[in-house]
């Protein structure tokens, strides 16, 4: 029925979505990652497909099967996930940002296990920032293209997440921002999410909550 609602209104159109979460490699048997599923993401791809799109999806780690029907290009670090997306951004008509990135990598990878004798009772690691790659995308608009980020965030007051919503997208620069909240128990291995989308102008554009599939064409209506 959904999908009778909304015929292919993104025939032709060429969207790129980033999902699940990065690993940062410590030594050869260990990361540094996040508990993203992509599960959200993974929604948005199929949806697009659905409506006609042709779909890139960028996938770092992801919990559930990619699916059929759009060109899936794996990824592990934030890195990796920076290059095969500016590789594919520049004709895309949308960017969809929904990965989480880790902001930080350990300074160095540690050629082989890092074994606790060499360590003792304490191990500092040393972490340096990755590049913000929602920032440049937004710092280089392509004519045409929509960018929409994502921030999920632990504030547990709407008023608040709304403010800290509308700090993000005046420092990331995209187009629209996609805001949900997490925490231990909410959000990520979980069938439905509920969100709020800003505009760059901090104004509330959609307001969705359901299942991911549901959220996922909310946020496609931006463009559709
Ligand atoms: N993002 C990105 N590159 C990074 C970090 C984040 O492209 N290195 C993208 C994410 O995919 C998401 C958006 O930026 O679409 C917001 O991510 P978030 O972690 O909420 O924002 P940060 O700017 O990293 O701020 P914070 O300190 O709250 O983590
Ligand atoms: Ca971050």
């Amino acid at each position: 029925a959904l999908a009778a609602l909304r015929p292919r209104d993104l025939a032709g159109r060429r969207v790129v979505v980033t999902a699940g979460g990065t690993r940062e490699p410590l030594d050869p048997v260990r990361f540094l990652g996040n508990r993203s599923s992509g599960r959200q993401g993974v929604a948005i791809a199929e949806a697009a497909r659905d409506r006609g799109a042709e779909v890139v999806l960028i996938a770092a780690h992801l919990e559930v099967p990619a699916p059929p029907g759009v060109e899936l290009r794996e990824v592990a670090t934030a890195q990796e996930l920076r290059t095969a997306t500016l590789a594919v951004a520049a004709d895309a008509d949308v960017v969809v940002m929904a990965a989480a990135v880790a902001d930080y990598r350990p300074e160095s990878v540690a050629e082989a296990k890092i074994k606790k004798e060499q360590q003792g009772d304490e191990l500092t690691l040393r972490l340096v920032r990755n590049p913000d790659i929602l920032a440049e995308l937004s710092a280089h608009p392509a004519a045409g293209r929509t960018v929409i980020g994502f921030a999920a965030e632990t504030e547990p007051g709407d008023e608040a997440l709304l403010a800290l919503g509308r700090d993000k997208i005046a420092r990331k620069g995209c187009d629209f921002l996609v805001l949900n909240r997490v925490g231990w128990t909410e959000g990520f291995a979980t069938p439905d999410n509920s969100i709020v989308i800003v505009s760059r102008g901090g104004d509330i554009v959609t307001e969705a909550s359901g299942s991911k599939r549901q959220v996922a064409d909310a946020i496609l209506d931006l463009v559709g």
